[in-house]
């Protein structure tokens, strides 16, 4: 058997070229990195190129990705369609601050995807849910904003609350506190940031009427994805729907990590409930940094009357908009959802019965291409019960697949995994056989 300190020992030894980079970039760059998500110990794999499921770092060792970029690339990377149709626009013109035919195509694609009458292009999730908080709050009038625990929408002040509040200040389980990340978000934007908990319409409901008449708008993620994969009970995003219809709330859909990934038309389509505004980035940017924001005219009017703000130098630029109407039309079509899904639910049984075999506790869930194993006996329905799991054997199992050339999902332990367009079935049986191995040693 190895222990996690061997094969932190073998990770070290295979990852020296990433180590010496590691020491170089951490002179200019904080933790060696330019996104706090990026970072892991002893330091994290610097990657030299990608192409389809595979990732090859600068040791020159290769990767099966099953985290495509914390899950943007559904299109798979450098897809041939993809590289065709950037490489041509960049001879076309990167930025031009004046209106073009591809954004026309590329909102008309959005629009008819995602049942949304009007569309704005931001150039990544968080100004997506940023955007779409402050049209709810200008089209409602009202300044609260009710989130639920656990929940990321992105790194903007208002998101920034109760996203992995410690467990020994979260408060009661039906009323939990409102608890900023870190320091530098205003007393102020806490007090107008209200948190329910997932899975429970009573908390929600008490929360609402707490705050009766003051809350504009509801933010979640169909799918809580940045707490592994945690879906909706059944019902819940209907009885959600009912309550922002009876208190007069906007519901808006985050979908950056389930919109064209969850289904052709994301979370709308895959549990039939409409949202009123809905955020988008990461798979329909296919590998450009893009994120859009839609919802029916009459909510979007506010941005269209000067009410509502909205600009950006970066926003829907021809190469970023180009690569949305080469995936949406060419490459994330109608075909390629049955297939992605199938293998993202053979992953999941796949790990479970290896998990069964050797008596593991842990249990792996999937929703559609995104899965993850929880360090827990059964699926938390909550941020609460996902807090209750063993975080240390998720760190071993990531060093040992790292060490076998998988990447199991994005890192840490809050992440899943994505099977996109181009992954395969030899990638699957790949990663199933690694996680065998690693079982047999784990139990
Ligand atoms: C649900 C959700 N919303 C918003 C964001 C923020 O997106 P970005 O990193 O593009 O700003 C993320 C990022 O992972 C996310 O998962």
């Amino acid at each position: 058997m190895t222990t996690h300190a061997q094969e932190l020992e073998r990770y070290r030894a295979q990852t020296k070229a990433s180590h010496s980079m590691y020491e170089r970039a951490e002179k200019i760059l904080p933790l060696g990195v330019s996104s706090n998500f990026r970072t892991f110990e002893p330091y994290p794999i610097y990657i030299q190129r990608a192409e389809g499921s595979k990732m090859w770092d600068v040791d020159g060792r290769e990767y099966i990705d099953f985290s495509m970029c914390f899950g943007a690339l559904m299109v798979g990377h450098s897809h041939p369609t993809m590289v065709k149709a950037v490489a041509k626009a960049a001879g076309e013109g990167t930025l031009y601050g004046m209106p073009h035919d591809r954004e026309i195509r590329a909102a008309e694609l959005i629009g008819e995807r995602f049942g949304l009458e009007h569309v704005r292009f931001t150039n990544s999730g968080s100004e997506s849910t940023m955007h779409a908080l402050r049209l709810a709050r200008c089209y409602t009038g009202r300044d609260k904003v009710l989130k639920f625990e656990g929940a990321y929408h992105g790194g903007h002040d208002t998101a920034l609350v109760s996203v992995k509040p410690p467990k020994a200040k979260v408060g009661s389980v039906r009323h939990p506190k409102a608890l900023p990340v870190g320091h530098g978000i205003p007393d102020g934007t806490v007090a107008n940031t209200v948190v329910a908990q997932w899975n429970d319409v009573h908390s929600v409901r008490e929360v609402l009427q707490k705050n009766e008449n003051e809350v504009a708008a509801i933010i979640l993620e169909p799918v809580m994805m940045n707490i592994g994969v945690i879906p909706p009970k059944d019902g819940f995003l209907q009885e959600l729907r009912a309550l922002c219809d009876e208190s007069g709330a906007l519901l808006i859909f985050d979908e950056v990590k389930t919109g064209a990934k969850l289904a052709w038309g994301g979370a709308q389509e895959w549990f039939k409930v409409k949202a009123d505004i809905v955020c988008l980035a990461k798979a329909i940017g296919g590998g450009l940094p893009l994120g859009a924001f839609g919802a029916r005219r009459e909510i979007m009017n506010e941005i269209a009357q000067f009410r509502s703000f909205h600009a950006g130098t970066y926003a829907s630029n021809p190469l970023a908009t180009t690569a949305c109407m080469t995936a949406l039309s060419e490459v994330l079509t109608r075909e390629v959802f049955p297939r992605a899904m199938e293998l993202g639910s053979a992953l999941a049984e796949g790990h479970n019965h290896i998990i069964r075999k050797y008596g593991l506790s842990a249990c792996a869930v999937n929703v559609g291409v995104n899965g993850t194993v929880f360090w827990r006996k059964t699926p938390p329905t909550n941020y609460r019960e996902w807090l209750d799991q063993d975080f240390d054997a998720f760190w071993r199992y990531w060093h040992m697949n790292l060490n076998r050339g998988v990447i199991p999902q994005a890192q840490c332990y809050d992440e899943q995994w994505t099977v996109s367009a181009v992954h395969t079935e030899k990638d699957v049986y790949r990663m199933l056989e690694v996680f065998d191995e690693i079982a047999r040693e784990m139990r």
